[in-house]
Parts: C-alpha cells; sequence; structure tokens
C-alpha cells in the first residue's frame, strides 16, 4: 500500500473529528519521522507491512477517541513542540490569546512572572521564550505533570523558567511579581462535555473546578493581590460564560483596568486586570 491509499482511511474517522484527514496525516507521519510536506510530496511511497499495522492500531486507539496529541506524544503550541501525557491538559490553541496578550502588555524589561496550574509548561515557555529577559516561574500541582514541564523546558533550552510542585500559592515565597496567568481548571462538575470527545482522555485535575467551574478562578484571583507587584497584571483563561462572573471577582479582589478579551471565535476567554497597592496611611 502506498501514501495515498493508506490516507483514503481518513473517511473511517469523518464521523467523530472535524479534523479527520489530518488526524491521519499526523499519525501516519508520527510513524514515518517526517513532516507533512513530505506526505504531500511523496504520495506514491510504498509502506512496509509494520508501518501499516502500526497505523491501524493508533487510527483504532483515535476512533475509540483518543486525541491525536496523546497517541503521538506531542502537540505544537505558539512556536514550541510541547510533549504531551495524560497527567495533564493538551496545550489549546485559545490559550495562545492569554500568551499573545501578555506580550502585549508594557511590563518592565525584567519583569517577574509566574504562571499557576502550567501543565506541559504550555504559558510559561512560550512567554520565557518570547522575552529572555523575563524570569519566568511556573507551579504545578501533579508530579507527572511537573516532570513533563520540566522536560519541555529543557528542549526549549531555556535558563529563565524554573518549574516546581505546589498546590497553587503555597510553595511560592512570598514575592512581587509583574504578572500572574494562568490556565486553571474550570468547568463545571457536572458538565456533559466532560464524557464526549477528546476530553474524556484528560484528567479532571486539570479540567475540573466545582459546580460553576469557578472554584480555583476565586481562590487563584483573591490570592494572587499578595503576589503582585504595584501595577502588576493579573490574567486568566476561563469558559466562554465566565466572563461576567470572573470580571466581578477581580473588582472585588481590587483589581482596575478589567478587560475581556474574545478568541477567535468571538467568545469571552481570557480577562486581565491591573493592581496597585491601596495608598498607605
Ligand atoms: C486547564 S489545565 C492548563 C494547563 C496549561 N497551563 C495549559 O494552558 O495548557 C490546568 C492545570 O492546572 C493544574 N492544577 C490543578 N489544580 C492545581 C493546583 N491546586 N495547584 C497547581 N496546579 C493545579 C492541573 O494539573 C493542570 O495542569
Amino acid at each position: 500500500m502506498i501514501i495515498s491509499q493508506l490516507l483514503q482511511s481518513a473517511v473511517q474517522l469523518n464521523h467523530l473529528s472535524d479534523t479527520a484527514r489530518l488526524d491521519c496525516e499526523l499519525l501516519l507521519c508520527y510513524l514515518l519521522n517526517v513532516d507533512r510536506t513530505y506526505l504531500k510530496t511523496r504520495p506514491d511511497r510504498e509502506l512496509t507491512e509494520a508501518v501499516q499495522e502500526q497505523f491501524q492500531q493508533l487510527l483504532e486507539r483515535r476512533i475509540a477517541g483518543e486525541p491525536v496529541a496523546y497517541l503521538i506524544g506531542t502537540q505544537g503550541f505558539w512556536t514550541l513542540d510541547l510533549k504531551v501525557s495524560p497527567d495533564t491538559l493538551i496545550p489549546r490553541p485559545e490559550t495562545e490569546l492569554l500568551v499573545e496578550t501578555a506580550l502585549e502588555l508594557e511590563l518592565p524589561e525584567q519583569s517577574k512572572v509566574l504562571d499557576l496550574g502550567t501543565g506541559t509548561g504550555a504559558i510559561a515557555l512560550a512567554l520565557a521564550t518570547e522575552q529572555s529577559r523575563w524570569r519566568v516561574s511556573a507551579v504545578e500541582l501533579m508530579p507527572g505533570a511537573v516532570e513533563l514541564a520540566k522536560v519541555n523546558c529543557q528542549h526549549c533550552q531555556l535558563e529563565n523558567v524554573e518549574i516546581f510542585q505546589s498546590h497553587w500559592f503555597a510553595e511560592i515565597a512570598l514575592q512581587q511579581f509583574d504578572l500572574i496567568v494562568s490556565n486553571p481548571p474550570y468547568i463545571e462538575t457536572d458538565d456533559a462535555h466532560l464524557t464526549q470527545g477528546d476530553v474524556r482522555f484528560e484528567p479532571a485535575s486539570a479540567l475540573v473546578s466545582g459546580p460553576q467551574g469557578l472554584d480555583d478562578l476565586r481562590l487563584l484571583i483573591a490570592q494572587s493581590v499578595d503576589y503582585l507587584a504595584d501595577g502588576g497584571w493579573l490574567m486568566v483563561e476561563h469558559g466562554y460564560q465566565q466572563g461576567a462572573a470572573v470580571r466581578e471577582l477581580f473588582e472585588q479582589a481590587g483589581f482596575g483596568l478589567v478587560e475581556t478579551r474574545l478568541d477567535l471565535n468571538s467568545l469571552e476567554r481570557i480577562t486581565l486586570g491591573r493592581y496597585s497597592l491601596p495608598p498607605a496611611h
């Protein structure tokens, strides 16, 4: 069988993936250790029995719903190729909005930045890559994810990032950051989406946060003020229906310039605010 014939298997995925052809191309690229351009320029390459068999096994797992990123072990995010594992969330394209917005802020050249719930390290590593003079700290609760983020950091050859285990702020020495970012769990405990599609394979610890999905956001927003420099920014990702509730939490915590930005689907996706220390009496 040749490449173009094998890729016709994509029809088997049509009913459960919007990106059936791309999914199959990525699986085959992974097995052949080539990029997608190669598949287009060599559609007539003959495939060994072994490759065809391995492809079939991966395709069956994909048909059962496993995300492509877990099958091939990597996911592109920003300019990075990150290793992924079932210990944490697969980085999403929406989260790039958070990186983009953080890079637009007027911040000191040598800013101190904190990423809470770093997972694969996606946000922290993207920011550290773009701003080599920033010092980025990244914390994560799940030990497997901490190790994963450290591996990704090594692959990116970044020396301006430290990664460690912490339950939110618990292990972070009291200090003032110029920017705190987070994409915390924000899905409602009984959200029907949790039992559908790729998300079934991701850990609840990365997704779920109480009956309204706001438990972690509430805690992070309230506690951030103790760790922000005067004029420092907090920026969080949240569910598209949580914008109003999150803005209110920012305002209650004393943030100014509170604003929500829309993602590429025009859905409320991130909220940011600036913290100014109360005037001394
Ligand atoms: C929605 S995922 C985001 C991962 C990554 N920042 C990204 O954007 O792809 C949330 C992450 O927060 C972590 N997390 C959950 N509870 C936490 C806690 N109490 N302290 C630190 N991290 C936590 C999860 O393990 C998960 O990796």
